[in-house]
């Protein structure tokens, strides 16, 4: 896996270095943090309640669920991340060369989402579309929003007002990791239902 490095040292030159795409941002904190569970807070520096706390930080799992090479272009594998539970519900699928926004593999073309719409969380199950070069998954069948994988799950049409949550892929040799979501799972208040502080 890439060794990713910050350095923001307070300089104009050093300001430029702090900046980063959103995705670099997720994949950056999300990996970070399930690589280092426990980490110390300085609180109130310098003041009489200075003190040193820890808090345990816990991120996105990094959860192979497939192989490369068992892709077959355009036919969805269904897949649950970040969890097991009933709203977890995904789908992989390799879009035949077409390149996506957070696409992984050779032609970026390989994609993952949310089964469930941001709308009232509709399953789209074999709902995935080819129609010429336009990817989508969709219509809903409870209200009929669209939305297309090559660009980050945004609406296309309906009622639905939230682009669909993606899920950050890594490819490492012929294993296809998920390692963690852009947007929020329809029914949550946080995609990591068990996390808690220590
Ligand atoms: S639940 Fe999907 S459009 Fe309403």
């Amino acid at each position: 896996m890439t060794d990713t490095k910050i350095k923001c040292d307070g300089t104009p030159a050093g300001h430029g270095r702090c900046m980063m795409s959103r995705r670099r941002f997720m994949l950056y904190s999300s990996t970070a943090a399930a690589a280092a569970s426990t980490i110390s807070l300085s609180l109130l520096p310098g003041s009489a309640q200075a003190a040193t706390q820890k808090a345990r930080v816990i991120g996105y799992p990094r959860k192979l669920i497939a192989k490369v090479s068992q892709l077959k272009n355009n036919k969805p594998l269904d897949f649950n991340y970040p969890d097991d539970h009933v709203s977890a519900m995904c789908m992989l699928v390799k879009m035949g060369g077409v390149q996506a926004g957070g696409g992984v593999g050779k032609k970026e073309d390989i994609v993952a989402y949310s089964y469930l719409c941001t709308h009232q969380g509709g399953p789209m199950h074999n709902t995935y579309k080819v129609t010429d070069e336009h990817r989508t998954l969709g219509p809903c069948p409870l209200h009929l929003s669209l939305y297309d994988l090559r660009r980050h799950g945004i609406i296309v049409s309906g009622q639905a007002y939230e682009s669909l949550p993606q899920v950050l892929l890594e490819v490492d040799g012929d294993d296809i990791y998920a390692v963690g979501m852009l947007g929020l799972i329809f029914g949550r208040n946080k995609n990591l239902m068990d996390t808690q502080e220590a």
